[in-house]
């Protein structure tokens, strides 16, 4: 007689290390309620602006239904090139430099995979975003966390980068806007961050998944500074900024020794991203700057109205200036932030993600997306506050 079979023992030992997300966990209850508001997936609330849809269709069309070169539409990656060239003030080659990828997911998945040997160091800032650490851990890295505090406005400093430091240390992974903060950078403190890389010879991945929604001050990439664009792979996709989450495209641009090796890696994998998101993503990046500017606008306006609110019922928020989250101080309250956001949902129907699903530095907040109608929000606000009076 053979063993029974047990299908958990053929499960990799790194794969059954990692949790599930806290915000998947916290969205099966979410499932389970009804009449809840929710302000908790990070996705915009605005459809796919139509002529960004019209553009699929028609690639639909005219049968445009094929695989596309490994690296994406040559149209595609040179309209990026511009792009990244007039706002982010860098210079890649579509050629060599650029590789369209199946979200800001896959394009960091495979950097990630394409740089770590076992046992590299990998620091990133947190609170994060929720797939950072599991990656590293995925591609047998070492995820090493530097805490972003409120009263630094959540941006990470040179100083604690410097400390967290070791002989193993291979990159360095930045996202400003943050989610799940809304912190930022300048340029002054960037400056210091690129010193730390150049003089540990660090390599920088930057996400720039929110950079077009940053609502004071200017954006600064890391890349764009001197001598960054040389050890910088620059992620940045089509999601959040012209709300298309759905069509699943992204990109990476970087060293072309680098991009080679990404692309070895994901043409095995994905081999290229839907043509048709290709196609759609394309006219994106050539004619959607207004739509983005008036969603960011409309943001805007919630995010005033929401971090006001908090404030008055009593929970400390710091000016989120960018992307499209509140991140609030329950602390005051007594409650974790696991409980709080069990007990809001349960209690009022209101659905935030507990801050701890972004790493220990995330307890003692919640994560409020603001992508959601101002109506629903103010509706929102109204219940949160009753809720937060219970527990006085
Ligand atoms: C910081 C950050 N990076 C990457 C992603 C994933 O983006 P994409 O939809 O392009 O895969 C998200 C999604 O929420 C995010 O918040």
């Amino acid at each position: 007689m053979s063993a029974p079979f047990n299908p958990e023992s053929f499960v990799a030992k790194n794969v059954r290390d990692i949790p599930r997300s806290g915000i998947r966990e916290f969205f099966d209850i979410v499932q389970s309620q009804k009449g809840v508001i929710s302000l908790g997936v990070g996705e915009p609330d605005f459809v796919t602006p139509w002529h960004i849809r019209e553009a699929a269709i028609y690639a639909l069309e005219h049968g445009r239904t094929t695989y596309t070169s490994n690296l994406g539409l040559p149209k595609l990656r040179e309209a990026i090139a511009t792009m990244v060239e007039e706002n982010f003030k860098v210079t890649y080659d579509p050629k060599t430099q650029i590789i369209i990828t199946v979200g800001v997911s896959e394009a960091l998945d495979i950097a990630l995979r394409a740089i770590i040997n076992p046992g590299d160091e990998i620091i990133y800032h947190e609170p994060c975003y929720v797939s950072y650490s599991p990656s590293v851990s995925l591609a047998h890295g070492i995820p090493v966390a530097v805490s972003c505090k409120p009263e630094n406005n959540f941006a990470v400093t040179a100083e604690a980068i410097e400390r967290a430091i070791t002989p193993r240390t291979k990159a360095l992974m930045l996202n400003f806007p943050t989610n799940p903060t809304g912190g930022t950078m300048t340029r002054t403190d960037l400056l210091k961050i690129a010193d730390v890389c150049l003089r540990h010879n660090l390599l920088v991945l930057t996400d720039e998944i929110y950079s077009e929604l940053t609502f004071e001050g200017e954006h600064t990439s890391i890349a764009s500074l001197p001598g960054m664009r040389e050890r910088t792979i620059f992620l940045h996709g089509f999601s959040k900024a012209y709300a298309m989450t759905g069509f699943r495209v992204g990109y990476a641009c970087g060293p072309a020794e680098l991009i080679e090796a990404m692309m070895r890696i994901h043409q095995y994998s994905m081999l290229c991203a839907s043509i048709i998101s290709q196609e759609a993503a394309t006219e994106a990046i050539l004619h959607g700057e207004p739509d983005t500017i008036e969603m960011r606008d409309q943001y805007r306006v919630r995010r005033n109205f929401i971090v006001n609110a908090f404030n008055q019922m009593g929970l400390t928020c710091h000016l989120p200036r960018g992307s499209f989250y509140a991140f609030p101080s329950i602390q005051s309250t007594g409650l974790a932030s696991k409980e709080f956001a069990i007990r809001l949902l349960r209690e009022h129907q209101v659905a935030c993600v507990p801050g701890s699903a972004f790493g220990p530095s995330g307890e003692g907040f919640l994560r409020c997306c603001f992508a959601t109608s101002l109506d629903q929000i103010q509706v929102a606000a109204d219940r949160i506050a009753k809720f937060v009076k219970s527990l006085r």
